[in-house]
């Protein structure tokens, strides 16, 4: 584990537009996604007062959270090229964008893409969404069917993510707009769209931590891949006054953030497979890198095996999740079989982990 004792009195002072939550409930179906609490055996014999899931399972009928951040980047994005007024409605663009050929471009390596090809098609425009050389076939066949053009790029995430930004600008007389939760210098404000799109989940967090047990928690769980939703993290919890620890997990073959964490540098690296496909990332987002630098008090990576194992765990709980959910939760049993009084956890804390996306 990698530990940054100074995180514990960081405080964030940015502010996330307010009218991000407002917007996701102008979507269709908007519902708040449960936040499941983990039996209470389980959480006393890991030494804890209470372990709750937020259970992204179906987030606007997409298995996973990405579908908070890409709607309200591309509603942003939309407004902005087209100059239309910052409370446009849904229909308000899709009437502004009728005849103008707009293209989205966005490379994923799942779940975003899936969550812009949606949104495109929410606002009548077309959708072209790169991924990388490996990446299973049903995921392909999942964003081809929100309407989107799959483009399988060359090489990895990385490559993708350039191809995509390169299909952006020449994309043959097309308004071609980028739409990526990954950022680089002077592609900063897309990125930051999508991040704050995620903040709706947290404000979600703490008025059901309030409901369950009259607190916030104690610590919070994020999975990381380029680190945008550990980065929404950061900036909500670790502004508060009483802010819980954060802790992320990421997969050991892909473990990006703790190795830029360890060299107090971003530092790209190399990426081998696994089953938690969400986070296999190679290089920290440049917006999110000062705020976990800073804001994030534990990093932690897990084998697919141990994320397997948790899978196991959940679903003798009736809980049916997929690998980047579990990975928090393999994270989360690290931490308490090895680093509990380093973290200063005990039996009053209340943890909550991250539980990204439904079972694959
Ligand atoms: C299911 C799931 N969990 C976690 C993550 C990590 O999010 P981020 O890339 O913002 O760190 C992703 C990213 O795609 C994901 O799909």
């Amino acid at each position: 584990m990698y530990h940054n004792p100074t995180a514990r009195t960081f405080r964030s002072t940015s502010s996330i537009a307010p009218a991000v939550l407002d917007f996701h409930k102008t979507l269709p179906s908007y519902a708040a996604t449960p936040l499941l609490r983990l039996p209470n055996t389980f959480s006393t014999s890991l030494g804890l007062s209470s372990v709750f899931l937020k259970d992204e399972s179906n987030r606007f009928g997409l298995p996973a959270f990405k579908i908070l951040g890409a709607p309200w980047a591309c509603y942003r994005t939309i407004i902005k090229k087209l100059a239309l007024s910052p409370t446009a409605s849904l229909q308000d663009i899709a009437a502004a964008a009728r005849g103008r050929e707009i293209r989205f471009h966005a490379a994923t390596d799942g779940n975003f893409g899936r969550a812009v090809a949606r949104m495109a098609g929410t606002v009548g425009v077309e959708s072209r969404i790169y991924v990388p050389r490996i990446m299973v076939e049903e995921t392909k066949r999942l964003i081809g069917s929100e309407g989107a053009e799959v483009v399988v790029a060359g090489g990895d995430y990385n490559d993708a993510v350039k191809t995509a930004a390169q299909g952006a600008e020449e994309d043959n007389g097309r308004l071609g707009l980028l739409v990526q939760d990954d950022a680089w210098e002077g592609y900063e404000e897309v990125p930051q769209w999508v991040v704050d799109g995620y903040s709706s989940m947290m404000l979600e967090i703490d008025e059901q931590m309030h409901d369950a047990v009259e607190k916030s928690p104690d610590m919070v769980v994020v999975p990381v891949g380029v680190g945008s939703l550990a980065q929404a993290v950061v900036v909500h919890f670790k502004s508060k006054d009483q802010s819980p620890m954060v802790v992320t997990v990421e997969p050991d073959t892909a473990a990006c953030l703790k190795t830029s964490l360890e060299a107090g540098h971003r530092v790209t690296i190399e990426t081998g497979d696994t089953n938690m496909c969400g986070m296999n990332c190679g290089s920290v987002s440049f917006l999110a890198w000062p705020y976990l630098r800073d804001g994030v008090d534990a990093s932690v990576t897990v084998t697919d095996e141990e994320s397997s194992r948790a899978l196991q765990t959940l679903r003798d709980m009736g809980i049916s999740t997929g690998p980047c959910s579990a990975g928090t939760l393999a994270a989360l049993l690290k931490v308490c079989e090895r680093d509990s009084s380093t973290l200063g956890l005990t039996a009053a804390s209340n943890v909550v982990i991250l539980g990204t996306e439904g079972p694959r």
